[in-house]
């Protein structure tokens, strides 16, 4: 495989995807409607790589589009992040959510085999496991019932990939991406308020945010607030240059999923704590009520993508909490 259709590639995973990509000896193609985040992206992308990344501004929904890239740049396969993502809009908004998460997933599939494709890597979540009974959780626990219409779509997405079985597919099951590239080149773009927990961190130690609220202290966690498995958003998006050549290798497997974090949990209050022991900053924060929703505490065994992909995290969190900073810093 060499021509990758990257959708979303100039979203926060997608284009850190894209220079792994490119340092690894792949051609991408990025589409991807500006919808969450900026055309700037695309010449930041040149200044990592050295390289003009050919882009569409199209909505992944459109298939007539899809099938004259397919075509014109003799895809070999495609990672396909081009989703919406707000857990709280999704409830707001469901059709939104369905509509484009999961049109745009069928919209994409049906290009792929009318262009005789069926190479995909597909972005799917840790919120399939819901509140898990024990972590870490593996490939083999139990999908939950989606809490959010997000979620929901992340689950419908894998049951899609494993119905059709035309494909080589991949999905992999993101933990908590934080982070940006070295160079502060590319990093998370939040439009608005921030949901995540890091962009909020950031943008209150720059003081655009007045103060972090911590969603609740009264978990059964070791300091009561939630634990994650966060994740820098290079190792994330290495996994998916592993992926892709691992699909390249096994084309006779139709299906697989891979949980993608580091093996590690950590509280809210132990990120805090890393974001201003690392980069000493102090933080503006105050303990406030749970966020409905919200999971107590979920990690990863990521034994799977280390057996099968040969892939593993290797960045630990002050590399993740200072490159966050850095790209804070450089937005200003
Ligand atoms: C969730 C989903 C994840 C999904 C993501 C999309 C789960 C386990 N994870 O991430 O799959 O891709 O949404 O956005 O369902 N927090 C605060 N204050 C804040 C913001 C967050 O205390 O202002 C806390 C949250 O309560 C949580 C942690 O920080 O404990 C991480 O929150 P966030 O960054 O929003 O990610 P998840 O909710 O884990």
């Amino acid at each position: 495989m060499k021509n990758i259709l990257v959708t979303g590639g100039l979203g926060y995973i997608g284009s850190h995807t894209v220079v792994e990509l490119i340092e690894n000896g792949y051609q991408p193609i990025i589409i991807d409607d500006l919808s969450n985040t900026n055309i700037g992206v695309l010449e930041r992308l040149k200044k990592i790589t050295g390289l003009d990344v050919p882009y569409y501004q199209n909505d992944v929904c459109d298939i007539t589009v899809l099938r004259k890239i397919l075509v014109d740049h003799q895809i070999d396969g495609v990672i396909h992040f081009a989703a919406f993502k707000a857990v709280g809009e999704s409830v707001q908004f469901p059709l939104k959510y369905y509509q484009n998460n999961i049109g745009g997933l069928v919209s994409l599939l049906h290009a792929m085999e009318q262009c005789n494709i069926k190479n995909i890597v597909f972005s799917s979540s840790c919120t399939v496991y819901g509140q898990p009974d024990i972590s870490p959780v593996d490939e083999n626990s139990a999908i939950k019932v989606a809490n959010s219409p997000y979620g929901n779509t992340k689950q419908i997405g894998e049951e899609i990939l494993r119905d059709c079985s035309f494909l080589n597919a991949v999905a992999l099951r993101y933990f908590n991406p934080i982070g940006a590239h070295p160079s502060a080149l590319i990093g998370e773009l939040p439009l608005g308020v921030p949901n995540n927990l890091v962009p909020f961190i950031t943008q209150t130690a720059a003081g655009i945010r007045e103060k972090l609220t911590v969603y609740g202290n009264d978990y059964n966690t070791k300091d009561g607030t939630c634990v994650r498995d966060y994740i820098h958003v290079v190792d994330l998006a290495k996994a998916h240059v592993k992926a892709i050549a691992f699909i390249d290798k096994n084309s006779t497997n139709h299906f697989e999923v891979f949980n993608i974090g580091t093996g590690n949990g950590f509280t809210v209050l132990e990120i805090i704590e890393a974001f201003e022991t690392t980069n000493q900053v102090k933080l503006n924060y105050t303990i406030g009520d749970r966020r409905a929703g919200d999971v107590e505490k979920v990690w990863a065994n990521t034994d799977k993508a280390t057996n099968t992909l040969g892939w593993k995290a290797a960045l630990d969190l002050n590399t993740m909490v200072e490159s966050a900073w850095k790209w804070q810093l450089s937005l200003s």
